[in-house]
């Protein structure tokens, strides 16, 4: 409806002037004037200019006394024409709102006699104010003065209003053109296609959302991980077992066996099958020698080894028993150096909380060659987080069981203006490595993080149960961006 009329007025009119006034004039919504008008300047049927109007609205109040009348006549009416009547008797037959301004506005008009009893001091009045609201309403346009005064009684404030000013744009038609959007069959065979009108391509339209998997943020910043040990000359090692027995996990690392960690506060064991199958009996008697008596160079913890402990089975609590494998199998084989690296899941018994979950991944790297010092473990690392964007790191004397020297890894960040604690790393101890078979100028430097700190860092997320478990938001991983490690 709208359409026609805009585009048929301008068949015969130069230009429609004020979308506003053509609307009422027309007995149309000036927002459907609004649209129809937005849609044809797109199709430059139509030239649009904006106009922009401040116009007074009544506010709630101004509203009841354009409909009521003004507090100060309603007053004033309450008065007995002749005579007087008590203020107490007045405040009964008035709003209390309404009798309040009433007062001090007929008091300021002159209206009226106030002390204990109220009479009129003229004969009659007139409400302006009310039919200065009503012009409002109705559209007109009133003196400043009084606009002042009735934005000051907060009875109208201020809107900005909106329309066009409207001609014939080069695209003009009385009636807007059917165009084809598609070629059909049929267009070509009755040979139509030759007279029909395209409809022009949007190329600033958006497509529709490619609908396809979508990667979860950890798997991002893993695959980036992964590339950056691979530029580095790191092999990965197979992470597939989460299920470990506690000798790969903690004895093989000469990890005592009254050690916390063991504790089941700690680590979660498994009920069923409870205990491993099968373990390399030589390297096992090695291992039981160096937790009682040492050797090697060491005294060792100097208490009864058992078994049954080393036996029980429990979900892997780092990656490190990975690389204890590896690193076992590696010293069976004529000595060649070697740079490994994993990225998976462990599981430690821990309270959940915004830092904290249950499970997580840990990101592990080591190099083995000879003679190797702390400097060259200073060096990898400093290489490694320069890669992933942290050039200004820091080390701090730390204790592992497994690890001499060990250091915590610090990183300044830039945006917390505060150094973090990134991962953990060492020299794996001589009576780690020498019942393995390694020779003895043999050495390991080796380093951890959790893959989960980094990521929450890179995007931003500061529990880190809304990055991973069943609350997470499945919008997480459709939307979030591409992950670039480095460039920072
Ligand atoms: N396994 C350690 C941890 O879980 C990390 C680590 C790996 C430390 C290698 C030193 C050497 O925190």
């Amino acid at each position: 409806m709208a359409e026609d009329a805009i585009l048929g007025y301008l068949a015969t009119h130069e230009e429609i002037p004020d979308s506003g006034q053509f609307a009422s004039q027309h007995g149309l919504q000036h927002n459907d004037v609004v649209n129809v008008i937005k849609s044809l300047h797109g199709f430059r049927y139509i030239d649009a200019q904006d106009i922009k109007r401040e116009s007074w609205v009544l506010t709630d109040e101004g509203k009841k006394y354009a409909a009521e009348g003004s507090p100060e006549v309603q007053l004033f009416l309450a008065i007995p024409p002749e005579g007087s009547i008590s203020k107490d008797e007045l405040q009964k037959k008035l709003d209390p709102s309404v009798f309040k301004i009433g007062c001090s506005q007929a008091g300021k008009n002159k209206w009226v006699d106030m002390g204990k009893q109220v009479s009129r001091k003229v004969q009659h009045v007139e409400d302006k104010v009310k039919d200065l609201l009503i012009r409002i309403q109705d559209g007109q346009v009133i003196g400043k003065d009084d606009i002042n005064s009735l934005k000051a009684r907060k009875l109208i404030v201020a809107q900005t209003w909106k329309g066009y000013s409207v001609r014939k744009g080069p695209n003009y038609a009385p009636r807007r053109k059917k165009v084809a959007t598609d070629l059909t069959r049929e267009n070509l065979q009755r040979g139509d296609w030759k007279e029909l009108e395209f409809k022009e391509y949007n190329f600033n339209a958006k497509g529709p959302p490619a609908e396809a998997g979508h990667l979860h943020p950890l798997l991002k910043v893993k695959q980036q991980l992964k590339n950056i040990f691979l530029q580095m000359g790191f092999e990965e090692m197979p992470t597939n077992n989460f299920v470990e027995s506690s000798f790969w996990n903690f004895d093989a690392l000469f990890q005592p066996q009254q050690h916390p960690a063991r504790d089941s506060h700690d680590t979660f064991f498994m009920e069923a099958p409870s205990t491993t199958r099968e373990l390399p009996e030589d390297y096992v008697q090695l291992v039981k020698r160096v937790h009682e008596s040492g050797g090697y160079g060491s005294r060792g913890y100097m208490y009864d080894w058992k078994r049954e402990e080393a036996n029980k089975n429990l979900l892997r609590t780092h990656t490190t028993a990975v690389s204890t494998r590896m690193l076992y199998a590696l010293a069976k084989q004529p000595f060649a150096p070697k740079r490994y690296f994993s990225i998976d899941r462990v599981f430690r018994n821990e309270s959940v909380d915004r830092t904290h979950l249950a499970e997580f991944h840990q990101i592990e790297g080591l190099v083995c060659d000879r003679g190797l010092t702390l400097g060259d473990l200073i060096g990898v690392l400093n290489d490694f987080f320069s890669r992933l964007g942290m050039s200004k790191l820091r080390f701090k004397p730390a204790y592992n069981p497994y690890t001499e020297p060990s250091m915590e890894i610090f990183s300044y960040h830039e945006g917390l203006k505060k150094w973090v604690e990134i991962g953990n790393s060492g020299m794996f101890r001589p009576e780690m490595l020498l019942p393995m078979g390694f020779p003895e100028d043999v050495r390991v430097i080796a380093w951890g993080l959790s893959l989960e700190r980094p990521t929450m860092i890179l995007y931003g997320v500061d529990n880190i149960r809304d990055l991973f478990g069943h609350k997470v938001d499945l919008s997480l991983i459709k939307r979030n961006p591409i992950c670039r490690l480095g460039i920072n």
